[in-house]
């Protein structure tokens, strides 16, 4: 049976900005399904090098099978673009001429039930991105405190809503715990004022929760400054770093990383505004309606 592929976004805008030639040695710090590996590696063989790392075990499976035509050109790692560093010291790798960022979840983790990533499907309130990690939703809705959760659910999903939210997910525990997806997705839709429930919401009620439940168990924001500096330092004079962002807080770090790292003339800002998906992208492919890329240029004097 043919497996289902994430559709990778801003495919030409990420290949065309990151000036590819074979023998060149890339990172994709988030491998997913492999669809901008697949065209990175078309550029960089033969002679070049792919380093392709994913926390989730799952994606690694699926791209080591899609990816197997370019033998040992690709080299898989699993673990958090965060420890960049230290994947790069275990490959023998100390200068990259090129490094991708396609930051969030694929389309393979979030329609997998058991994931728990969507409140369209029923399944246990995980959303972890990596399986071996010890926190997960549940963990999070279940122990946190009202106010904790509260501020989890504005900082993490600017949900309006934030303290009703909080308020009946802790009455409701008191009652069950809140073990899966649709538990939850209905508990929000019940704690938002009726008279908000359609005109407000372009998007489900639960969307922003979801993503602030998502953000806290993997630390996404936390790690991703981090994560940007520790790839510029690894890039070769005039080496490009592209990331692409789903939502305004990923962006924002984006962004204003880009500006100190330009600030300090470690960089050269390339897209002065994030390039997003054109209309015929975004009606082929929906999920690429929110995504936003940024690429920079490493700058070394000599
Ligand atoms: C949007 S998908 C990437 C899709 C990929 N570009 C493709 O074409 O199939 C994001 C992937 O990054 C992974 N990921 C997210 N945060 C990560 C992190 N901190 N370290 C490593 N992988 C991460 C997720 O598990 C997911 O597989």
């Amino acid at each position: 049976m043919e497996e289902k592929l994430h559709v990778p976004v801003l495919l030409q805008e990420v290949i065309g900005n990151l000036n590819l030639k074979p023998g060149q040695t890339i990172v994709d710090a988030t491998l997913g399904t492999g669809g901008h590996s697949q065209e990175i590696l078309k550029m960089i063989t033969p002679g070049g090098r792919l380093i392709a790392i994913d926390r989730d075990q799952d994606a690694l499976e699926i791209s080591k099978r899609r990816l197997a035509p370019f033998g040992n050109a690709v080299e898989f790692f699993h673990g958090n673009f965060v420890d960049l560093d230290q994947i790069l010291d275990k490959a023998g790798v100390h200068k990259i001429d090129g490094i991708v960022f396609d930051l969030g979840i694929s389309t393979v983790q979030l329609r997998n039930p058991l994931r728990g990533f969507s409140f369209q499907e029923e399944g246990p309130l995980d959303m972890r991105l990596d399986q071996q990690s010890y926190i997960s939703a549940y963990d999070l809705v279940n122990n946190l405190n009202e106010s904790e959760i509260s501020d989890m659910l504005w900082t993490f999903g600017q949900e309006r809503w934030h303290n009703r939210i909080a308020h009946l997910v802790v009455e409701e525990r008191q009652i069950q715990p809140i073990t899966t997806t649709t538990q939850l997705a209905n508990l929000v839709a019940r704690s938002i004022p009726a008279r908000f429930r359609r005109s407000h919401y372009r998007i489900h009620p639960a969307t922003r929760t979801f993503q602030a439940v998502r953000i806290a168990v993997n630390r996404e924001l936390e790690i991703l400054e981090s994560a940007l500096d520790k790839a510029v330092a690894f890039l070769e004079n005039q080496a490009r770093i592209s990331v692409i962002s789903f939502h305004s807080l990923e962006d924002r770090v984006v962004k204003h990383t880009f500006r100190r790292l330009e600030a300090d003339g470690i960089i050269n800002i390339i897209t002065a505004k994030p390039l997003t998906a054109t209309y015929s992208e975004v009606d082929v492919n929906p999920s690429s309606r929110s995504s936003k890329l940024r690429v920079a240029e490493r700058v070394i004097n000599q």
